[in-house]
């Protein structure tokens, strides 16, 4: 080309040579090598409109334009095929490195245990601290261990204090009546049945009463059971092992109150309540309860009927019994006004805990 005077056949050719070669260019790097070979200073194109003066003067003015034509174009096509390059390369390079530290993350969430579960972990972790060890019982339990051991026998008018949902079929001659246990008191009875003194063990567990349900009752619910048996165990026992639970529980500064209360399988039985006397400001302690006494749960000491059924001597041995319900003590911890929440599997009430 140097040599020979170009054309404008050589300018077709020269033009669709560029534009194949930069086609054919796939790394940004090339594309630089290409623009100083076409559109450079000293590139084809510069040397092609150097080349004018030599052409015939007829055919120059075609030329000249068409070489200009070519240029622009050429141009054009560099520009736009870079910035397409660039394009390119930054999303390839997003493609790769799939991570962007910039977004947010997804929220994990985050499951706890039932407001339930966690008020028999704390109350069982109290009374482990106290000495006591942790069991359970069955659910379906039998008439003899529900009430016949708990001096409470057949037809005892006793028994109306608890609403029992029967198991149709069992009370035939073959099996025993069987019903969902109305408390977890039968345990006391299995335990004994099954170990020496001394005893010191609660036990958690559901329990069951055909009962309409409202804001303080449910026909299903927690109970812990608490049961102590040893030689000399006085009534002074048992106060103090509940006042320490109080203590725990509620606060320092909790009092507790014992009032005559009557459970066929205790003597004495009692009630206990916790005080909830105004403060300096005028607050309750207990949330949402205007009484000075709340009664949180029922024990006394063993009934000598009860430690003669399972074998114990009531002149040796004595002991100290309670239950109380879970559900119950958490409403009052807590402020929960309605004994259905615990069992509605609403999440706003849940996640509070
Ligand atoms: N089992 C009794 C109830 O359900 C509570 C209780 C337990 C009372 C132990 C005294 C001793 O109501």
């Amino acid at each position: 080309m140097e040599n020979e005077t170009p054309n404008l056949e050589t300018l077709k050719i020269i033009n669709s040579q560029a534009i194949e070669s930069l086609n054919a260019i796939s790394q940004t790097d090339s594309l630089e090598e290409w623009r100083i070979k076409y559109l450079g200073r000293k590139g084809i194109i510069t040397q092609l409109l150097k080349s004018i003066p030599q052409i015939a003067p007829s055919e120059r003015r075609t030329f000249g334009a068409k070489v200009n034509q070519i240029k622009n174009n050429l141009n054009a096509i560099f520009v736009e095929r870079k910035n397409s390059t660039k394009n390119l390369s930054a999303s390839s390079k997003t493609n790769t490195n799939q991570i962007d530290i910039t977004l947010p993350g997804w929220p994990f969430p985050k499951g706890s245990l039932h407001i339930t579960t966690q008020m028999i972990k704390e109350i069982s972790d109290t009374f482990q601290s106290l000495g006591f060890q942790s069991t359970e019982g069955p659910e379906v339990e039998f008439d003899h261990y529900n009430f016949g051991m708990l001096n409470i026998p057949q037809n005892h008018p006793a028994r109306d204090m608890w609403n029992s949902i029967w198991i149709e079929g069992t009370d035939t001659q073959k099996y025993e009546s069987m019903l969902l246990r109305t408390h977890t008191s039968p345990m006391q009875v299995r335990i004994m049945e099954n170990t020496k003194p001394p005893i010191r063990i609660i036990v958690p567990g559901k329990c069951y009463r055909y009962e309409a349900t409202d804001a303080t009752h449910e026909w299903h619910f927690y109970q812990i059971e608490g049961l102590a048996i040893d030689k000399g165990i006085t009534f002074a026992d048992l106060k103090g092992t509940l006042y320490e639970f109080a203590q725990k529980i509620f606060g320092e500064g909790r009092q507790i109150r014992f009032r005559c209360d009557f459970f066929p399988f205790v003597e004495p039985g009692v009630d206990m309540s916790i005080s909830n006397f105004k403060n300096s400001s005028g607050h309750r302690p207990i949330k949402g309860r205007n009484e000075d006494w709340i009664e949180i749960l029922g024990a006394g000491m063993v009934h000598p009927n009860v430690l003669r059924a399972v074998g114990y001597d009531p002149d040796i041995y004595t002991g100290f019994a309670f239950g109380m319900g879970v559900e119950r003590i958490a409403m009052l911890k807590y402020g929960i006004d309605d004994i259905r929440l615990f069992y509605s599997n609403n999440l706003n009430f849940l996640t509070q805990f």
